[in-house]
């Protein structure tokens, strides 16, 4: 993605906070060039889909932002606060969580996001692959340096799903829900999934890396997937643009994130948006394959299942398969 130069930057910048026109001569003595270079910084803002209505006599308007995924589409809209105070914006990456990770061994601060156009090792949980073609998700990681210890974080994938069911639901009106513990569905397929990493001593974290796929655009997905995905763009049967989303994503995240910390959620409002409630499920225990109910989410996140043999069950991690989910 081209690197915004600073008199291209700056002229956005000052058409984002112009009501309606202004004039070129304006620009040219605010930015100190001539106009004949604020039209050329025009041309190339043009270039990259911004859309400027040019008008003799009354100068330049900005009309409409591009969907690019960049630093300065980011942090226009986002309210200011932690999450999203330096945006890391890559074309490809390998994985938005390795980047994350390398990164903040280099004392990246909390909030940094890592977002990029396409990964070419999108990592999913429990050593799975996640598909990370160019330009067809919102593919992002949120580097967190929380002051708690590593055994007190259960709250936070509970509360990166909430963040997202909610962000999706304002921004495209879909009913999303969550998967516990934090897949995100539209009806039985999934449309996010998210893959949480922490670096930590016994007594200290040092970061936790949030991970968050989205399937955004509307598109074919691979033969093994179109069972189980869906994307936002087919669900709510319009385009979607990534930036808003992501920019709700961060400021949801970050309300839940300031009252709750990492060790809890709040358990009302996850529970009622939880589709694994009442349903069937199978999962593994001690090595054998259990049938039975999801009933309750526990308060330190734990999914409660009543089993075939009578037994009660608190699931903590790995896979729950729901049935009627993912085609299973
Ligand atoms: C899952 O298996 O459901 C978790 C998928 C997580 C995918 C996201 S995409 C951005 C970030 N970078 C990765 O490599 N993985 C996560």
């Amino acid at each position: 993605m081209d690197r915004i130069m600073p008199t291209k930057k700056d002229l956005l910048q000052l058409l984002r906070e112009t009501d309606g026109y202004v004039s070129g001569e304006a620009v040219s003595e605010k930015l100190g060039i001539t106009r004949a270079a604020v039209w050329k910084q025009v041309e190339l803002l043009r270039a990259e889909g911004y859309v400027i209505d040019s008008l003799t006599r009354r100068g330049y308007r900005l009309r409409e932002t591009p969907d690019l995924l960049t630093q300065e589409e980011i942090q226009a809209g986002l309210s200011a606060g932690e999450f999203g105070c330096r945006v890391f914006a890559m074309e490809t990456v390998d994985s938005t969580n390795e980047e994350a990770k390398r990164r903040a061994e280099q004392d990246a601060p909390h909030g940094s996001v890592f977002v990029a156009e396409q990964q070419t090792g999108g990592k999913g949980r429990l050593g799975r692959r996640w598909d990370s073609a160019a330009g067809s998700g919102l593919w992002f990681s949120l580097l967190l340096r929380p002051k708690a210890l590593p055994s007190q974080t259960a709250g936070i994938t509970l509360l990166a799903g909430l963040a997202v069911c909610r962000a999706i639901r304002r921004e495209t009106g879909c009913q999303a829900s969550i998967k516990w513990p934090n897949d995100v569905v539209l009806g039985t397929k999934k449309v996010c999934g998210i893959l949480t990493e922490m670096s930590a001593e016994m007594d200290q974290i040092h970061y936790v890396v949030v991970g968050i796929g989205i399937n955004v655009k509307k598109g074919a997905f691979p033969a093994e997937l179109q069972e189980k995905a869906v994307s936002l763009e087919a669900g709510a049967g319009r385009p979607v643009r990534r930036v808003p989303l992501l920019q709700r994503i961060l400021e949801e995240f970050e309300l839940l994130y300031r009252e709750y910390g990492v060790s809890s959620f709040p358990l009302e409002e996850y529970s009622s948006l939880c589709v694994s409630l009442g349903r069937r499920i199978r999962f593994f225990r001690n090595g054998s394959e259990v049938h039975g109910t999801a009933v309750a989410v526990e308060k330190d996140g734990g999914l409660v299942a009543e089993l075939e043999n009578g037994e009660t069950a608190v699931v903590t991690s790995g896979e729950v398969v729901v049935q009627g989910f993912y085609g299973q």
